[in-house]
């Protein structure tokens, strides 16, 4: 039986998801609704990718019996009020990335998803590309020696973008792109948290954070160094560097289609969408949503690729960032 999406927003990365879904088997997944804050915008959406029912308002989404998972896609400001308004329907979730604008956001999200008994997870898809997967079969194969050093790159000029500019909408380069970097270290480092974090930063007028640079010390004399920005576009690839051997994302590290092994460069494409895209890569989504379906299969709460505990630590380490950048947002203040 196909697993039965509603899509909660119908902005740019819902667009893209949806037609990464789509590239899945019919009889696997299949989009049954959608929801908008205005009705005509959901219509539109339906319309567009030939959605049954087109709902005005999250809450009905939230009523439909007949959804196994709702995909959120709205700005981050809003992922705790839309995740808990799920959870508390007992709608399994996929949420878009960053979970939500703090740990503390974090934490209730995670408790209610627990309380009410649902699968949750926080849409790093980075994580479920074949490349993402190749690397962590040559770490657990210990084909590199012991991981000694890591370094990535997120940068992308984003100043006409005013969910990234604007404070209220989420805006910062830590929240938007940083957290790809970061969710990269901390797989290669298998979820340890950090002894030390190390941030230095510019910000906007704004009072986000424009360009970060984060130095990690993790236990065993291990390193990690990455730059995320929203003002320049970077070289965006990723190193590990073992006892043994270097493997290397050579470009756009957040959704990779080629891997360098000790020189070797192997492509792992994505297939074509069938409408244009707003992102890049965005069809390489099709990979978290089978992971989504595999766990309802399963009958899991959480996946153990992006587990709960890694959202938390992610969030933990992004506050801990934006307080020494010195950016805080009104949601830090409750
Ligand atoms: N995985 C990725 O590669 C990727 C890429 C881009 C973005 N993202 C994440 O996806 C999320 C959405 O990004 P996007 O680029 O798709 O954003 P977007 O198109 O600007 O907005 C997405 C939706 O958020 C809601 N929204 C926007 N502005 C709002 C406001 N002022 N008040 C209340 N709701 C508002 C709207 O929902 P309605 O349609 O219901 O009105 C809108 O359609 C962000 O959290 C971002 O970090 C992920």
């Amino acid at each position: 039986m196909a697993t039965r999406w509603g899509i909660c927003g119908a902005g740019k990365i819902s667009h893209d998801f949806t037609v990464a879904l789509k590239t899945l088997p019919a009889e696997h997944h299949e989009v049954v609704a959608v929801a908008a804050r205005k009705l005509e915008d959901a219509q539109e959406f339906a319309k567009k990718h030939s959605i049954p029912r087109a709902y005005g308002g999250y809450e009905e989404l939230a009523r439909d019996p007949d959804i196994d998972v709702v995909y959120i896609g709205v700005i981050h400001p809003y992922h705790l009020k839309t995740c808990l308004l799920f959870t508390n329907a007992k709608k399994n979730v996929l949420c878009e990335k960053p979970l939500a604008m703090n740990s503390r956001e974090v934490q209730e999200i995670l408790a209610s998803a627990k309380r009410n008994d649902v699968f949750l997870m926080e849409a790093i898809w980075t994580r479920f590309f074949p490349v993402s997967v190749e690397i962590r079969r040559l770490l657990a194969q210990g084909e590199l020696g012991e991981a000694k050093m890591v370094r990535s790159e997120f940068g992308l000029p984003l100043a006409h973008v005013p969910r990234t500019v604007q404070k209220e909408l989420g805006g910062g380069a830590v929240l938007d792109v940083g957290v790809y970097c970061l969710q990269f270290i901390l797989m290669v480092y298998n979820g340890e948290k950090p002894e030390c974090v190390q941030a230095t930063g510019i910000c906007r007028e704004t009072g986000v954070d424009e360009t970060v640079v984060v130095t990690l010390k993790f236990s065993k004399n291990r390193m990690a160094v990455f730059t995320c920005s929203s003002g320049i576009k970077l070289p965006n690839d990723a190193i590990v560097v073992g006892t043994k051997g270097t493997i290397q994302v050579p470009d756009h590290m957040w959704c990779p289609t080629s891997l360098v092994v000790n020189g070797k460069e192997t492509q792992y494409p994505v297939p074509e969408p069938y409408l244009p895209l707003n992102f890049l890569n965005s069809t390489g989504m099709r990979y978290e949503a089978e992971e989504v379906r595999q766990s309802l299969l399963k009958g899991l709460k959480e996946s153990s690729v992006m587990s709960h505990a890694d959202s938390l630590l992610l969030a933990e380490v992004e506050d801990e960032i934006r307080r020494q950048v010195g950016v805080s947002y009104s949601q830090d203040c409750h």
